[in-house]
């Protein structure tokens, strides 16, 4: 048996962080969770989670902000974590558009923060979250990390690449071993209801209608949430080695390679519901983009990774959790 490692999980609370964390917690390791608990989605949805976290013998929980650079100092110098994974953001392409104001302060001073605390206080590795919505409106299909990724079409996708930008240079300045995965389109149980499944799920029960952006013509690269902890728990423990110049830094594509269109992925939702949904086809919105689709040949050969979960299996496990968690909201 090794040694146990020592987790600091930002957005704990969050969907991802809850769902590593827990994984991260049944394997024996200890895992203190920082999250703000801010209520840009339901509050008592992220206590849900905290609650079955609190379960694990091996979980502290700290309610702070990244924005509080000497507050997060302050949890590094008391933890002095082995591995950092840092996923608390303001998440949601939508909503960057009428609030950008908490994109800068989470995303870039919030990240800025972290970075500095890692340099403070050295970690084995940083990981941190990017997103698919770097590539933009890319139209080579699929994206690789190759790609250009200059030109965002969000706020949000703007914060996710100076994150990445950021991560490089402390990487090479202060030799902070460093990989940002960008991830695509994460679902399943305990998600996030500001996100399309979600919120097309409590409409669907509820007879509103959904609107379907783009009058359907979308694609998604759908990635079920064990298939994104199974693969981070790969990397973890494996920070990049040092390319020609010293620098420990790797970005990877995390995503099921295979790109789902919008009416396909509604119609398996009805399926595993039950229920048909009443659809309102509208133009594309600002910040939307067309298609995402995950090269992750870089993260197969590194790491094994391979998606196992196709979208009937995990919208069929979704629905199942969201109509037992909300039926009496919904008389199943
Ligand atoms: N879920 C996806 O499909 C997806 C896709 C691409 C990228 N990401 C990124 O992955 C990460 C995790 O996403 P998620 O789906 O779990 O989102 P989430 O919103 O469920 O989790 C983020 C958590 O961070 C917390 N948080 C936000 N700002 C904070 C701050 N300033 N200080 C402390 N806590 C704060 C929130 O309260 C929330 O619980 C995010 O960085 C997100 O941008 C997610």
């Amino acid at each position: 048996m090794g040694v146990i490692k020592k987790y600091l999980v930002t957005g704990a609370a969050g969907f991802i962080g809850y769902h590593l964390s827990g994984k991260l917690l049944a394997a024996g390791a200890a895992v203190t969770g920082l999250d703000n608990m801010n209520d840009y989605y339901s509050v008592a949805l992220k206590q849900d989670r905290l609650k079955s976290l609190r379960k694990f013998p091996g979980f502290e929980f700290i309610r702070g902000d990244l924005t509080d650079g000497p507050g997060l100092n302050e949890v590094f110098a008391r933890c002095r974590p082995d591995i950092v994974i840092n996923l608390a953001a303001q998440a949601g392409v939508r909503y960057s558009i009428d609030n950008p104001q908490a994109y800068i302060q989470s995303n870039i001073i919030g990240f800025f923060n972290i970075l500095e605390a890692c340099r403070q206080y050295p970690v084995e590795h940083l990981v941190f979250a990017s997103s698919s919505s770097v590539y933009g409106g890319n139209e080579k299909v699929p994206f690789s990390p190759e790609d250009p990724t200059d030109c965002p079409v969000s706020l949000y996708a703007a914060t996710k690449k100076s994150n990445e930008l950021m991560a490089y240079s402390y990487s090479r300045l202060y030799q902070i071993p460093v990989t940002g995965l960008r991830f695509f389109t994460v679902y399943g149980p305990l998600g996030r209801p500001d996100m399309a499944y979600f919120s097309f799920a409590e409409k669907i029960m509820s007879d509103t209608p959904i609107q379907i952006y783009n009058y359907g013509d979308m694609y998604r690269d759908f990635t079920y949430i064990d298939d994104i902890v199974r693969g981070m728990e790969n990397i973890l423990t494996k920070p990049p080695a040092r390319d020609g110049q010293g620098v420990a830094y790797k970005l990877y594509n995390i995503g099921n390679n295979k790109p789902e269109s919008l009416p396909y992925f509604i119609e398996v939702l009805e399926k595993a519901l039950g229920k048909k949904a009443v659809k309102e086809f509208l133009p594309m919105q600002p910040g939307d983009v067309y298609r995402t689709y995950a090269d992750i040949s870089d993260i197969q050969n590194d790491f094994g990774f391979k998606p196992e979960t196709d979208i009937e299996t995990g919208l069929g496990i979704f629905a199942h959790w969201f109509l037992d968690y909300y039926q009496e909201r919904y008389h199943k």
